[in-house]
């Protein structure tokens, strides 16, 4: 069995992570770690884990989770995450970290987006981007996975079969995507606090959100030019999911039976994409607690447009699941291990 460890436990994509690695066939859980004075039981802070796993969340020590782990999930925020990779690494572990920081291959933009410096620029190009559906040849040969953000994860899964396809316009996209609020982690903050969300929808970092650079570096990539493209998120009252309505414009028109043939064929060997049948709209209810991704594309010929609708549960696709994804593939586990 893989011993496992998971660091910022006691957070949203952390307790997910437990949740999951828990079911899982090949992994053992031996160490849980938050920033604590001492331990913590588990089932105080979550008790939906009582008389299922029965530990403690321990204080994060790198030396002791190095010694007790062959795997560590970093469920961190930004900035901290780096602060265990570099030793972790260094002790020859598996690093899976879902925090931003080793994501981008350009580390001026993450410095320039996160306003923090990066402590190894030489290990963040070890870093693969942890997103299966487009990387998994590079994911299996990884020591560290920088696990997607949950919009990117959202809106690339939506665009990659685009990409590099004369009938679209690359240079176009405009995406608007509404989240849950776990998306924000444990801590409420005044916008994320109850009585200021509940029957509310908001917008929020309206042209300057974090994971807009994210999105903009992978989709370029795969377009082969550079990209700029326009991302709203929103906050929705309800806990888990993000619904992505992606508006990209045709260059010519084209007929929604190929458009979807294309991107039948791009996810065909990927066990957590569902591409929807013609006249099937995706919703957050139907991947809740899930790794899937649902996918659907309408063509709005008055408009010329495309209109691409994703969905994800932000926990699980968008984080601690994608996370367990690569792991699969990373040890030659079968890639839906412990996820279905
Ligand atoms: N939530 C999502 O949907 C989602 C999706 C994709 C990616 N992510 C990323 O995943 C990471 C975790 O997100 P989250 O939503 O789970 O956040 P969270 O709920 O705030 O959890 C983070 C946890 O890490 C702990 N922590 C902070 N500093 C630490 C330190 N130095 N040592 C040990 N533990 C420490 C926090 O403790 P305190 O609260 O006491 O500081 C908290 O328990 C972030 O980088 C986030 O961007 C989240």
């Amino acid at each position: 069995m893989l011993r496992v460890g998971i660091v910022g436990a006691l957070g949203y994509a952390g307790a997910e992570l437990i949740r999951l690695l828990r079911g899982h066939p090949e992994v053992k859980l031996t160490i849980l770690a938050d920033k604590l004075e001492k331990p913590v039981a588990l089932s105080s802070v979550y008790p939906q884990f009582r008389g299922k796993l029965d530990a403690d969340i321990e204080p994060a020590d790198s030396e002791r989770i190095a010694q007790e782990t062959d795997v560590v999930f970093l469920a961190l925020p930004h900035k901290v995450s780096q602060e265990y990779v570099v030793p972790l690494y260094k002790a020859g572990k598996i690093i899976l970290d879902l925090s931003a920081d080793f994501r981008f291959d350009d580390v001026t933009t993450y410095e320039q987006t996160y306003g923090v410096r990066h402590l190894d620029p030489k290990l963040n190009r070890e870093a693969v981007y942890g997103l299966p559906e487009l990387f998994c040849e590079a994911i299996k040969k990884a020591r560290i996975v920088a696990v997607p953000g949950c919009y990117p994860t959202s809106v690339i899964l939506g665009c990659a079969p685009l990409m590099g396809k004369e009938y679209v316009d690359p240079h176009s996209i405009i995406a608007d995507a509404k989240s849950g609020v776990s998306g924000a982690g444990r801590s409420p903050t005044p916008a994320t606090h109850f009585p200021e969300c509940n029957e509310s929808l908001a917008a929020y970092s309206v042209a300057q959100h974090r994971h807009t650079p994210e999105i903009e570096e992978k989709l370029s990539a795969l377009a082969g030019m550079p990209l700029r493209i326009t991302f709203t998120p929103h906050l929705v009252p309800m806990n888990r999911g993000i619904l992505s309505t992606i508006y990209v414009k045709l260059k010519s028109m084209v007929d929604e039976e190929a458009i979807l043939k294309r991107y039948q064929q791009f996810y065909q060997e990927a066990p957590f994409v569902r591409v929807l049948p013609v006249n099937t709209l995706p919703n957050t209810r139907a991947v809740t607690c899930s790794n899937f991704c649902d996918i659907a594309i309408v063509v709005d010929a008055r408009t010329q447009r495309l209109i691409v609708l994703t969905a994800i549960d932000n926990l699980v696709k968008g984080a601690a699941g994608q996370a367990v994804q690569c792991l699969n593939l990373m040890r030659g586990f079968p890639e839906t291990a412990g996820l279905l």
